[in-house]
């Protein structure tokens, strides 16, 4: 990646002998001769280091250092001051403008190319560092957002559609008895009627349930863990032991239905590819981390089956992801005819100092 280096400088030859110090390196070098000149191309190119001479006439170069700064686009961009002046207090005046570094004049061509080179590679550190935690950011507030979402879907479902068809159930009911006793037909075609539509009901709560488990909003995640174990054991016949700490610190949103989304994949796996016969789920608060495992006793897999699958639901790649954005880990160990297990670590600090 080509670094962009604005110089500063009012000496064309100055520009020529940085040109000829940096020839070679993956620099991009632009010159600006004045401290206007200087502010209007930064602002432009946004470059990722600036070299500032200080004797220029009209603005010196602690003056456009004062400016950049105060400029909120261009606040963070390092700057290094080049200069003749070698004493202590223009040093300080530099500190004070708010530069990064300084170099004397005539600088040591080595020592410029190692300063440069040091400086860009820290701050690209940096921005790199800044990208990510915005993503992160970013992609919390999607899936709070999305949470929300599913929150309002899965209330519509629940309650409007399965009120109306219990009321619908209740009305074949009292239809049922206005049949006169002999009509044995009519009565048992009322009562497939019924029984289709409270299996319909118990579906669309299911549904609800799994765009988004209201029990995760009242009895909290220790509880919604255990019940969805509970019930994944029963639709499927897989035993399911599920044990926990006593005291599970109350977390966030974001926090709760990472956990819940990981268990319902981990346990939508092991039934899909483990043949597994038990599975055991377990919440447990080490000192630093909550932390999710859930461990089969089926086939295991290679690890490079993990990449080799398409995913329809989150997926394992989905579920890493989910735990990296909300500064978490996932591990999983699985070997061959051992079985699986997956552990998800949150660490309890990171939740304290963003949790809602
Ligand atoms: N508990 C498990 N036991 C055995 N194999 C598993 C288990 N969990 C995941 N796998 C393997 O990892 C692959 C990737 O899983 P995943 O990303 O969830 O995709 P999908 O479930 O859609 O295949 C699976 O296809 C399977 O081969
Ligand atoms: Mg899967």
């Amino acid at each position: 990646m080509t670094s962009k280096i604005l110089i500063v400088d009012d000496d064309p030859l100055a520009f020529i002998a940085l040109e000829s110090i940096f020839e070679g390196q993956p620099y991009q070098l632009i010159h600006a001769q004045n401290g206007p000149a200087a502010l209007e191309k930064a602002t432009e190119i946004m470059p990722d280091l600036i070299l500032l001479d200080v004797m220029m006439p009209d603005m010196d170069g602690f003056e456009i250092c004062r400016r950049i700064r105060s400029t909120p686009k261009l606040a963070e961009v390092p700057i290094i001051i080049l200069t003749a002046l070698d004493d202590r207090s223009s040093r300080l005046i530099g500190i004070e403008a708010g530069a990064d570094d300084f170099i004397s004049k005539p600088a040591d061509r080595q020592e410029l190319r190692l300063r440069v080179h040091t400086i860009l590679r820290l701050n690209r550190y940096r921005t790199l560092h800044t990208q990510r935690e915005n993503l992160r950011q970013m992609a919390g507030h999607v899936i709070r957002a999305q949470e929300d979402e599913r929150r309002r879907l899965s209330r519509e479902i629940h309650d409007d559609l399965g009120q109306a068809l219990i009321a619908h159930v209740l009305s074949l009911r009292s239809l049922q008895l206005e049949i006169p006793l002999q009509n044995e037909l009519l009565k048992k075609r009322l009562d497939d009627l019924i029984a289709d539509t409270n299996e319909t009901i118990n579906k669309m709560r299911q549904i609800a349930q799994d765009i988004r488990p209201a029990m995760l909003d009242t009895l909290g995640l220790c509880t919604a863990l255990k019940t969805y174990s509970r019930e994944f054991s029963l639709r499927t016949s897989l035993p399911v032991v599920f044990e926990s700490d006593l005291e599970i610190p109350e977390v966030s949103d974001i926090y709760s239905i990472t956990l819940y989304r990981i268990l319902q994949e981990a346990l939508t796996n092991v039934y899909k590819h483990s043949m597994a016969n038990q599975v055991w789920v377990e919440l447990t608060v080490d000192e630093r981390n909550l932390v999710l495992i859930i461990q089969d006793n089926g086939v295991g897999f290679p690890p490079e089956s993990r990449q080799k699958f398409p995913n329809d639901g989150i997926g394992m790649i989905g579920m890493q992801e989910r735990m990296t954005l909300v500064g978490g880990q996932l591990l999983i160990k699985s070997s061959q005819s051992k079985g699986t297990i997956i552990s998800a670590h949150l660490p309890l600090d990171e939740y304290l100092q963003t949790r809602e």
